[in-house]
């Protein structure tokens, strides 16, 4: 075959998505099929509806995502997949799916760990970047500050004691009832306050580790919300939003600019649905520029759950190692990196 092409499928979380990748960065297709609307009147994802969800959806996104890059199934050379971390249910969708497909066409299979593919969103943006690198990836689910000095080989800085970054905006936002997903309502409605409105704490932001923890600021903003609806007072929503995107704000900044001193890198990259914060992105970007160090971040419809980066964390990975998945892969929640 000419060209290397993948077909690519994600389904860790709410998101059923298949992607083609020709020749590791260049992407044919990359059908996202959101479960959003199911989810938003629970305020969260429900595992037992996204499982259904996927097993309805999985088919055909993948026929979509093929036909959208004019591609057939004889024409493909790999299958990436998903297998964890995430939520059981969907995963196991996703890898029966590829697994299939494999067999079917006698095509390698490959395994990718989400947060992996989060790391390689930033290859399809930017196909230039090269470690050594600080990255520091963070969505829903994760909150994890990463070196490599090679690709594949990581070295984990910090993560998150307890809530994840987009797991605090999704919960603050919540009982804010200001929308779901939280992140980009409470980016919205930021925009319009003041961050220094309100007094919130900023937790391990000083210590000397890149060790995250948010439950306490989310607990800080439910006590203030709590405080207010006692005293009957109005509850000042955009400047609550915007005080409180600034203390995620200042803690990510801080962790990621003490990592790139200290690791000496010229390169930072930002990763996971979280990325896509307009205040993030501004803040970090300034701070890092100041020390000329230059920050990359994907496009947007590469920053949430695509299927675009597990196939470029999947050609990468089949490049380097050569690792084949077996038949026998199967889905693993709680994948460490
Ligand atoms: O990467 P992702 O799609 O799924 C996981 O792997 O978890 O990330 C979803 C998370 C959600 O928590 C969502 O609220 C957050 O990313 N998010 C944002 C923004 N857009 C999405 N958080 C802050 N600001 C945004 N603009
Ligand atoms: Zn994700």
């Amino acid at each position: 075959k000419e060209e290397f092409l993948i077909l690519a499928i994600e389904s860790s979380c709410d998101e059923t998505s298949a992607a083609v990748i020709k020749d590791g960065k260049e992407v044919l297709s990359n059908v996202v099929a959101s479960q959003i609307d199911l989810h938003r009147k629970f305020g969260g994802v429900v595992p037992e509806i996204a499982s259904r969800k996927h097993v309805e959806l999985i088919n055909p996104v993948i026929e979509d995502a093929l036909e959208e890059a004019g591609v057939d199934y004889e024409d493909l050379s790999l299958v990436a997949v998903t297998y964890g971390p995430g939520l059981v249910g969907g995963l196991l969708v996703g890898i029966a799916a590829a697994k299939a497909i494999a067999y079917a066409y006698n095509l390698p299979l490959v395994g990718i760990n989400h947060i992996e593919g989060h790391i390689y969103s930033n290859f399809i943006s930017h196909p230039e970047i090269e470690p050594p690198l600080v990255c520091l990836t963070v969505s829903g689910g994760h909150t994890d500050l990463l070196y490599f000095e090679e690709l594949g080989a990581y070295q984990i800085l910090g993560r998150t004691k307890d809530d994840a970054a987009g797991e605090a905006f999704d919960k603050v936002a919540r009982v804010m009832e200001i929308g779901y997903p939280g992140g980009p309502a409470i980016d919205k409605l930021a925009k319009e306050g003041d961050s220094q409105a309100i007094d919130l704490p900023r937790p391990l932001i000083y210590d000397d580790n890149y060790d995250f923890s948010f439950s306490g600021l989310k607990t800080a903003v439910l006590n203030y919300i709590n405080q207010k609806k006692q005293k009957g007072e109005e509850i000042p929503k955009a400047d609550l939003a915007a005080s409180f995107q600034q203390a995620v704000v200042d803690v990510l900044t801080a962790k990621v600019v003490k990592a790139a001193q200290d690791k000496k890198v010229k390169r930072v990259l930002l990763s996971g649905g979280v990325s896509a914060n307009s205040h993030l992105r501004r803040e970090l970007e300034e701070k890092l520029d100041e020390l000329e160090i230059k920050l990359y971040y994907p496009q947007p419809r590469l920053c949430t759950d695509n299927a675009a980066m597990i196939g470029t964390a999947g050609y990468f990975k089949y490049q380097l190692t050569g690792e084949i998945a077996p038949y026998s892969l199967n889905a693993n929640p709680n994948l460490k990196l």
